[in-house]
This record gives structure tokens, C-alpha cells and sequence, in this order.
């Protein structure tokens, strides 16, 4: 057996200390922080790997690496937050298929910003938008949080040195992602974040069920509920693109728990049956019932969009969708335009199938429909749908988990739509089921956190 190196033994330190369950926060200052670190990257030399391959061909288990990286230095008003566990998101595809872009073009920028943030440029990015863990250390000028807290972060990173960001912090110049846009992320043993990314972790889940809303929560939330989105009210028809994916299965809830009425979309009968499970009765499985809104690369089939929106009628009883909960973009947004109600909104946070959209404006501009862009969430919203998901109103969507050594095959799943809902990372955390400290509250909403476990 290989001796335990210094990095080895400090994690194994710091591990001891959170399964403790009690450990003060002054034994957690005084744990020593580790100079490296486990963790999930790219590398800028292998951008061009997949030079000439289709998308789908782009393979993630090739380009994500799980190898030891540099702990970096800890600025003012940051963390560094001991990983329990992660989860993958579509931004986790994008950057291990370099696709639309290299990432390592996001890290260079952020670089110039300031002697602080150049040390984001590096020759490889360590990835991933969600943790749930522990908070190791703290900046200066850090107040509301200390050592030995257990937390979950949300990914939205921002400089707030401009006047614009000061309405709503999505609309900073220095708007970036977390783990996507910036390095240190939560795929890892540990990860760097601004401590304005913090929120408290719910405690009658476990990490790895903690780790898995984040992203896909706090984006649902301002998408479909928030004023800056379609801010959805009871009654409200809700077409849901994807619904029991990761965007999807958040926007379903939230209608269900917000007294709309979903129509979900999903591909396959298990991918209904988990609707049916969250509580939503009307669903539109789009393979069987074989839609195609191209007729060939360039021109849509109005009729395919008469059938879906006909369809759609014969589930609500003759109503149009209010709000269309827009994602996979090109191969379905002539129909999301054409389906939405006179006055209704479209409302998109992504491109998944193409980012050049066409649409039919007359059915726009005729019927004074909307659409709206959305991007991931400001602060107050990720805490607020963090906050959902502690009161128990909303529930997380894991499907399975897998060790940190393996998040290129969770890459791969999640690429290929072999997944439900969300898949989850164990990054220090050696098993999954651990991190409860409210067994009675866990005990109650049991069947609704498992809903989507080993479908
Ligand atoms: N802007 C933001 O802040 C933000 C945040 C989160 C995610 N996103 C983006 O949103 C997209 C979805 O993310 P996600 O986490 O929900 O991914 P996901 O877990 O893969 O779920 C997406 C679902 O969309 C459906 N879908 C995929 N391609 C489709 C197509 N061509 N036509 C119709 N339905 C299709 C699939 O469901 P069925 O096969 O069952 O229909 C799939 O399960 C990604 O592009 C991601 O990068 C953006």
C-alpha cells in the first residue's frame, strides 16, 4: 500500500471533522488546508481534441481529468468550502465538449479583471456549478459566515463594482457562472466561491441530495416564477419543455406547487411515469407521439405545429399555454412560439439543439406574445428556491450518484439524455446517505426526495 501523502492526510482530517457532526468552528480554523487538491478539469492543450466530430460524438470521459490541482489563495469576501458532493449540469457538458466555446476563452478574460481574479487563467479549469459541504476558511471582510458551516452554494459570480448589477445582480457587467465561467469549481475536493454564493443547507437532506438542486433550482425559479421571468401566478397553463430533466423536473414542481397547471413534455414512458410521480396528469410523450417540426435543415411543418398545439388543447380542455418554459431551442421553438396563448409569454434560458431559433413572428407580433430571455438567478432567488427546498415544498430530482473518478461517465449520461432528473457527484464524502441532521423531517418527506432514485 502507497504511504498517505500530506494532502491525503489533511483531507482525511477535515473529512473526520464534518462526520463529527459537532465540531466546533475554531477546531474547523485550525484544520490545516491541504496545498492541493482532488478535482475535475480540462486542459487548455486538448481544446481541439474534438476537431471535426459531431456533437453527439464528443465524448466527455475523454477530456475531464481527475487529477491533483493547486489550493488557491483566498481573497477578500471568499471561501474555500471543503466538497462533499456535486452534481453535473449541462454547463459540465458544454465545457467537456468544448462546445460553444473553449471555457478556457471565459478564464482568460476573467484574468484581466484584477490581480485577484488572474488567478483564474490557468492552463486547466476545474469545473462544476453546484456543492454542497463545508466552509473551511473565510476572506476578509467576511462576516455571515464562518468555519464548520454546512452549506450549499449557487453559482452565480459577480464583481458588483458597476451601477448596473445594483437592481438585480444578474444584469452586473461582470456576470459569470461559477465553475463554468470561473475556476475553482465544485467538482472537487475542495472549491473556491465569493461567500455572497452561500446559502444554509437543508438539513434533512444529504449532501450529495443537497449538492443536486442548486443550478437547475435557482434558474427554474426566476425563469418560470420570478418577476424577471414569466412570473407565473395560480391557473397559469405551463407548457415544460424536457420535465423531467434537470431544468424541467424543478419547473414541473414549481407549477404543480405554485397552483399552475404543467404540461409536461417528455420523451419516453419512465420519463412520464416520474411526471405522473411528481403530480402533473397532463403529458405529451414527444416520441410517441412522433413529432417533427423540420421538414429538412431548413424549413419547419407548421401542421406538426397545428398537431402539437391541437394536442395540447385536448389536455387542457381547450386552452393555449400561458407560459412556455423554453430550453431546447432550435428543433422546438417555432412550435413554442406558434402553441403559446394570445398575450402568453415564451419565456428561454437555453440553446440545448441549436442556438440559431427561427420562428414565424406574424403568430408573435398578431397575438402580443413575449418572449422573454432568463439566465441562471440572482442571489435573492437562489434563496429563495434554496429555501423551497428546505421547507420541503420542493424536492431535489437525483437519480443516482457517482464518485468523483467517474464524473466523466456522469458527463457522458447526462450529454447522451441517458439520465432522469439529476445526477450526483461524491467528491469527499466516501458513501451517499450521509450529512442528515433532521431525520424526523427527512423521515416524513421521504417518498417525495426519492421520487426519482434508480428510475
Ligand atoms: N441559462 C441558464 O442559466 C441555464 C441553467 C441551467 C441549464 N441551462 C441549459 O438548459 C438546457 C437544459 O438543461 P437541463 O439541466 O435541464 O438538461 P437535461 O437534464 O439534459 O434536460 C433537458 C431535457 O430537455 C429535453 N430535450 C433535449 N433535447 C430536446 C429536443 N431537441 N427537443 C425537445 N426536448 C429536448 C430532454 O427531455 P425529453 O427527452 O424527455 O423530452 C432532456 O431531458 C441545457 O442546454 C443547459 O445548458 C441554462
Amino acid at each position: 500500500m502507497q504511504p498517505e501523502t500530506a494532502m491525503q492526510h489533511e483531507m482525511t482530517q477535515i473529512l473526520a471533522a464534518i462526520q463529527a457532526g459537532d465540531t466546533p468552528a475554531e477546531d474547523f480554523a485550525h484544520l490545516k488546508l491541504p496545498d492541493s487538491y482532488r478535482a475535475v478539469t480540462v486542459h487548455a492543450d486538448e481544446a481541439e481534441m474534438f476537431a471535426g466530430l459531431d456533437s453527439r460524438d464528443k465524448d466527455p470521459r475523454r477530456s475531464l481529468h481527475v487529477e491533483d490541482v493547486a489550493t488557491p489563495e483566498l481573497g477578500p469576501g471568499e471561501a474555500i468550502v471543503a466538497v462533499m458532493a456535486s452534481a453535473i449540469n449541462y454547463n459540465s457538458v458544454w465545457t467537456s465538449i468544448f462546445e460553444p466555446v473553449s471555457t478556457f476563452s471565459f478564464l482568460k478574460r476573467y484574468g484581466k479583471v484584477s490581480e485577484l481574479t488572474r488567478r483564474h487563467d490557468l492552463p486547466y479549469h476545474v469545473i462544476g456549478s453546484d456543492l454542497a459541504g463545508v466552509v473551511l476558511r473565510t476572506g476578509p471582510g467576511v462576516n455571515k459566515w464562518k468555519p464548520g458551516d454546512e452549506v450549499v452554494a449557487h453559482c452565480l459570480s459577480v464583481e458588483l463594482e458597476d451601477a448596473e448589477g445594483h437592481d438585480d445582480t444578474m444584469l452586473d457587467p461582470q456576470q459569470r457562472i461559477w465553475g463554468f465561467e470561473t475556476n475553482f469549481g465544485g467538482l472537487a475536493h475542495l472549491a473556491l466561491v465569493k461567500t455572497n454564493q452561500l446559502m444554509p443547507k437543508p438539513a434533512h437532506l444529504t449532501w450529495e441530495e443537497a449538492a443536486s438542486p442548486g443550478l437547475v433550482n435557482s434558474t427554474a425559479y426566476r425563469q418560470l416564477v420570478s418577476k424577471n421571468g414569466a412570473a407565473m401566478k395560480q391557473g397559469d397553463v405551463v407548457l415544460i419543455w424536457g420535465a423531467s430533466g434537470g431544468l424541467g423536473s424543478y419547473a414541473t414542481q414549481m407549477a404543480l406547487n405554485g397552483g399552475a397547471i404543467p404540461v409536461c413534455v417528455v420523451s419516453s414512458p419512465d420519463k412520464a411515469q416520474i411526471c405522473r410521480a411528481m403530480g402533473a396528469d397532463l403529458i405529451i410523450d414527444r416520441a410517441a407521439e412522433g413529432y417533427k417540426f423540420w421538414k429538412s435543415e431548413t424549413e419547419q411543418d407548421p401542421k406538426e405545429w397545428q398537431r402539437f398545439g391541437a394536442r395540447i388543447r385536448e389536455l387542457t380542455g381547450g386552452e393555449d399555454p400561458d407560459i412556455v418554459f423554453e430550453h431546447p431551442g432550435r428543433e422546438t421553438f417555432g412550435a413554442s412560439v406558434y402553441v403559446a396563448k394570445r398575450g402568453g409569454k415564451i419565456v428561454t434560458c437555453a440553446s440545448t439543439s441549436g442556438f440559431q431559433h427561427s420562428y414565424d413572428n406574424r403568430y408573435l407580433w398578431m397575438n402580443l406574445k413575449s418572449i422573454i430571455g432568463s439566465h441562471f438567478a440572482n442571489y435573492r432567488e437562489a434563496w429563495e428556491a434554496n429555501r423551497l427546498i428546505d421547507k420541503g415544498m420542493i424536492h431535489p430530482t437525483l437519480s443516482r450518484s457517482y464518485a468523483l473518478e467517474d464524473t466523466g461517465q456522469a458527463a457522458y449520461d447526462v450529454h447522451r439524455n441517458l439520465h432522469q432528473g439529476k445526477v450526483g457527484v461524491l467528491c469527499l464524502a466516501p458513501e451517499e446517505g450521509l450529512g442528515v441532521r433532521d431525520a424526523g423531517k427527512r423521515e416524513r418527506l421521504l417518498p417525495a426526495i426519492n421520487r426519482f432514485r434508480d428510475v
